[in-house]
């Protein structure tokens, strides 16, 4: 086993940048999981899973070899077959292989599937930022009209609602497709070309490979010159300025406020036309001293005045309240993704939400959520004999839905009842060997302190009788 041991400090640790659910948050988990189920299948959305591990090459492909997920982040193994398999770092690729893998793309469209999972990214772990995490997300497809665009942020924006986070702000933009990026990329490209000296040698890596990338870059100097760079909004082609300019409309038809940041680009290759973020301004900043939150980008804003017609104006700096690392939601459209991958051509679009972001936040508000009801009863037992017929018993009251504490590795009687105290139940069952042998047992009102004994093919009834009357 020598080959498996990795670097340990003190004892087994979860893996760097990992973390265990426990009980306590698991119940924020759930909420959130209900609260989504329950919206999604309103809008239509229905469940998909997806294994964790897909072949390595359907991210390579799906999200882009030049991009950090795929260059840099990815845990990428070779089974003893021989196949390079990868833990998956998102959803979207493995919704689409599995769409067109089940012929999917003949059932009437819109076709809306929507998942709930862990996710892996080999990534710097910091506060917000995780090697494993979960997301929620959906993808809808066949639709290719922006109203699509527009409902996913809206399925977004309610569950966030409904989750209690008020000061919600949506980011969008749209970054083009196969007719107008090629252009604007050799535009950028040539206005990068003279300044590369100035940009971060990461930036300079990118602007060769992916120049769209370096709006991501923090860097203030990259930053600096950036803001002077020709921006794609500006070179839109026709069809994706409509897209754009009725996409808007949606949402202000859907009142829900947004800020058009031309700087949004995301990390994943497979975007074409709009993309959004959506970030809480009423929670702590996961990165409050990073430095994007020290020079965030310009942004324009539908308060100034703007819309996708008419020029907008750029809003003040400083004046955002979060940074570009503290999304709660990311998404948008991805009309060619299928076709790469091998599908009939399909336009397509959704999000997804990290889990982590959303407990954090939700713990900074309601650091606890109301406790799950406790059981009324407690089943005490004495002796081996009494131990074999409670357990039978407890799956009659399990079968009933009655829920029963107990206490089965306890073989003192006054330790059970200790136990039930804490509890604080109702009633307290007590079978011993002479009960057994009688067929009854004794029930406590653990209030007057009172007990009876009654015959034990009659408990479950009398059980329900005295939690009916309490
Ligand atoms: P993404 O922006 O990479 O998009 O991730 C979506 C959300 O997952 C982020 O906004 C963030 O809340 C959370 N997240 C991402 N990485 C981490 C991490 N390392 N630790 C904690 N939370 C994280 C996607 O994954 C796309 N597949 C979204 C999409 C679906 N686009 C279209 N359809």
């Amino acid at each position: 086993m020598e080959e498996y041991r990795g670097r340990r400090k003190k004892g087994y640790q979860t893996p760097t940048g990992m973390h265990d659910v426990l009980p306590q948050d698991q119940r924020y988990f759930q909420k959130i999981y209900n609260i989504c189920e329950n919206i999604v299948s309103f809008y239509g959305f229905q469940k998909i899973e997806t294994p964790i591990v897909e072949t390595a090459e359907l991210f390579s492909k799906g999200i882009g070899l030049a991009t950090d997920i795929v260059e840099k982040q990815m845990y990428v193994f070779r089974t003893k077959g021989g196949d390079w398999l990868a833990l998956r770092p998102e959803g979207t690729a493995s919704v689409v292989r599995a769409f067109i893998e089940h012929g999917m793309q003949s059932l009437p469209k819109p076709v809306k599937l929507w998942y709930f999972g862990p996710f892996f990214r080999y990534e710097h772990p910091q506060a917000g930022r995780f090697r494993q995490f979960h997301q929620f997300g959906f993808e809808a497809f066949g639709e290719k009209s922006p109203v699509m665009d527009a409902q996913i942020v809206q399925v977004f924006y309610n569950i966030l609602k409904e989750l209690r986070f008020d000061k919600l702000v949506v980011e969008v933009n749209n970054i083009g497709d196969s007719q107008c990026r090629p252009y604007y990329k050799k535009l950028l490209v040539s206005y990068l070309k003279y300044r590369l000296g100035g940009f971060c040698a990461v930036c300079r890596q990118r602007a060769k490979e992916n120049p769209l990338r370096i709006f991501d870059c923090k860097e203030e100097k990259c930053q600096r010159i950036k803001a002077q760079a020709p921006q794609i909004i500006d070179h839109l082609c026709e069809e994706c300025h409509n897209h754009f300019r009725e996409f808007l409309e949606f949402l202000d038809e859907l009142e829900l406020p947004y800020n058009l940041n031309p700087y949004l680009v995301r990390g994943l290759d497979y975007y074409t036309k709009t993309v959004f973020e959506i970030f809480s301004t009423s929670t702590e900043n996961f990165n409050s001293s990073q430095q994007d939150s020290e020079y965030p980008p310009k942004l324009y804003t539908k308060e100034d005045g703007g819309s996708a017609e008419t020029p907008l104006k750029l809003s003040e700096e400083g004046e955002k309240g979060y940074t570009s690392k503290d999304a709660l939601v990311g998404g948008g459209r991805y009309d060619n993704l299928c076709k790469i991958l091998g599908g009939e051509p399909t336009p397509a679009c959704g999000g997804a939400a990290g889990i982590e972001r959303i407990v954090k936040a939700m713990k900074q508000r309601t650091p606890k959520l109301p406790q799950p009801q406790l059981p009324k009863v407690f089943m005490a037992q004495l002796g081996n004999l009494a131990k074999r017929k409670s357990l039978k018993l407890f799956e009659e009251f399990r079968k009933n839905r009655i829920s029963v504490a107990d206490s089965f590795g306890r073989d003192d009687l006054k330790a059970q009842l200790k136990a039930s105290d804490r509890i604080g139940v109702q009633l307290t069952l007590i079978l011993g060997q002479k009960e057994v042998l009688e067929g009854t047992i004794i029930i406590k009102d653990m209030k007057t302190g009172r007990q009876e004994t009654v015959k034990l093919e009659k408990i479950i009834k009398e059980v329900k009788k005295r939690l009916k009357k309490a």
